[in-house]
């Protein structure tokens, strides 16, 4: 069934398709052999055969929710251990999965959102203050290493009341090393060999199960000091609903076990993408002047020259949001999904593919497809995002939150979150590239502009 879809050339016995292939980019590897081979192909490693798809017409027909459905492989398989049947990892079968979701999604609501706006503000004033010093010490600022301090407590306050003191640290939280050490240990096990895993892994597999325990110690922690902290109710964030929320037609509850994966699911996923998203956007935006320069004059007109910007004018930066969207096109920093066939069926009429056979949807290489970007993808240029562009389009051609019933449950968050912070960002301070600074990007299962810095300067007028 495999045979017509292409494959790279020389094959090795063993390893299979891995000349060339360096272990720290499975990413951008496979985005090199997609241009070369096409919008579906074939690549093998140890044994395995995994098929990638790109082209536009194909992953619509993926996103077919009657025929494929998510398939929990190759990177999110291997963050079971640790984030078992929460939210993310969780099999469709599952029946976790439903009742976790129902129960969460109010989380995502408008009104939800709204509370959550001030303590966003609150955790934003924190850069600037840190952002502050460095401009006034004429220093440089680490653009990945702040944004994820910001996301992480973003996510971490907002969701479950916790401060995790990330700003008064001058290295990352432990929780996030640990965090980073089992992406990258899942990341890896996709490009070992199984049968030198043992030997190849084993320092990294003990170091892998000492930075999962850190992860439980640390949430079993935020858990314990809630149900001993004032006890129920009262904060409405995700914590609480987690710990007091039934389902609303059945009754039932999360498991104390389930919470636990469901916490580290959220404190992850909840701020590891968007920290990669705010860095490419401020990237591009300090290199392209006259994009900043429109967006920073929407919000010098939307929000004024000084003063907090409300809940609801957020969303009214429709050209930072775009800004933000453009950036999560060139780079969606999560950069891939996979799809099941839930039947036997033929993808785009001409691939059969068996009930339970998957394929990996490349998202960098579907927002980069001509058919729906033209023939300059590779330029980064916001206004793809006008609504008259985007009607233009067909569907299913921009996917950074994945498809289907189990698309990303925070978009609005990580959105809102991103357009707040860029907005204040952007009508504080001149941003500075570094002229010797090229774009690398650090693949950790999640995309990261790696060694990104800026030097700012406070505007003159301006909050
Ligand atoms: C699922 C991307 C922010 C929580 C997903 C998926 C993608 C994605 C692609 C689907 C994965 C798949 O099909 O296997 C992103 C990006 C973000 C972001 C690019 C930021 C720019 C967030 C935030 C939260 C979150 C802020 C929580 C506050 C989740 C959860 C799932 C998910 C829980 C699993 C949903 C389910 O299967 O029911 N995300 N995400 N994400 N995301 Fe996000």
């Amino acid at each position: 069934e495999l045979h017509r879809i292409p494959h790279p050339p020389r094959r090795l016995p063993v390893l299979g398709d891995v000349l060339g292939a360096d272990a720290r980019t499975p990413l951008q590897d496979s985005m090199r052999m997609g241009r070369r081979l096409g919008p579906i192909f074939r690549r093998k490693a140890f044994g395995k055969e995994f098929v990638f798809v790109w082209g536009a017409d194909l992953v619509a027909d993926l996103a077919d929710e009657s025929r494929f459905a998510k398939h929990v492989g190759l990177g999110v398989a291997n963050l079971r251990p640790v984030a078992g049947d929460g939210l993310f990892t969780a099999y469709n079968h599952e029946p976790n999965w439903q009742l976790a979701h129902d129960i969460l999604a109010p989380g995502f609501s408008r009104e939800a959102m709204a509370g959550y706006h001030p303590r966003m503000l609150d955790v934003a004033r924190q850069l600037t203050a840190r952002w502050d010093e460095r401009e006034s010490a004429g220093r440089p600022v680490d653009v990945p290493g702040d944004m994820t301090k910001l996301t992480l407590e973003t996510i971490a306050r907002t969701g479950f009341g916790h401060d995790f003191g990330s700003f008064e640290r001058s290295a990352p939280h432990p929780f996030v090393t640990a965090m980073v050490g089992t992406l990258s240990f899942a990341q890896r096990r996709n490009v070992v060999p199984p049968l030198l895993a043992p030997l190849v892994l084993r320092g990294a597999d003990r170091r892998n199960d000492a930075d999962m325990a850190y992860l439980n110690r640390t949430v079993d922690a935020v858990v314990a000091a809630r149900r001993a902290s004032s006890g129920p109710g009262g904060h409405g964030d995700l914590l609480d609903r987690m710990l007091e929320v039934a389902h609303p037609d059945t009754g039932e509850r999360l498991s104390p076990e389930n919470i636990r994966r469901q916490v580290i699911t959220f404190l992850v996923a909840g701020h590891e993408t968007t920290s990669g998203a705010l860095s490419f956007a401020l990237h591009y935006l300090s290199r392209s002047p006259e994009v900043l320069a429109r967006a920073r004059a929407e919000v010098d007109e939307v929000w004024g020259a000084a003063g907090e910007p409300a809940y609801e004018q957020v969303a009214k930066l429709r050209y930072v949001r775009r800004v933000l969207d453009e950036s999560l096109r060139l780079w969606p920093t999560a950069p891939g999904f996979a799809r099941e066939a839930r039947e036997d069926t033929a993808l785009g009429g001409e691939h059969p593919m068996r009930r339970s056979a998957w394929a990996l949807v490349l998202a960098t290489m579907l927002h980069r497809d001509p058919a729906a970007w033209g023939e300059r993808p590779e330029e980064f240029d916001p206004d793809r995002f006008a609504p008259s562009a985007v009607r233009a389009r067909p569907a299913h051609v921009f996917k950074p939150f994945g498809t289907g019933a189990r698309a990303c449950i925070g978009r609005q968050f990580a959105l809102h979150e991103a357009t707040l912070v860029l907005g204040l960002l952007l009508r504080r301070y001149d941003l500075h590239a570094d002229p010797g600074y090229r774009l690398r990007v650090a693949e950790r299962l999640t995309l990261m502009p790696d060694g990104l810095t800026l030097r700012l300067t406070r505007r003159s007028a301006g909050a």
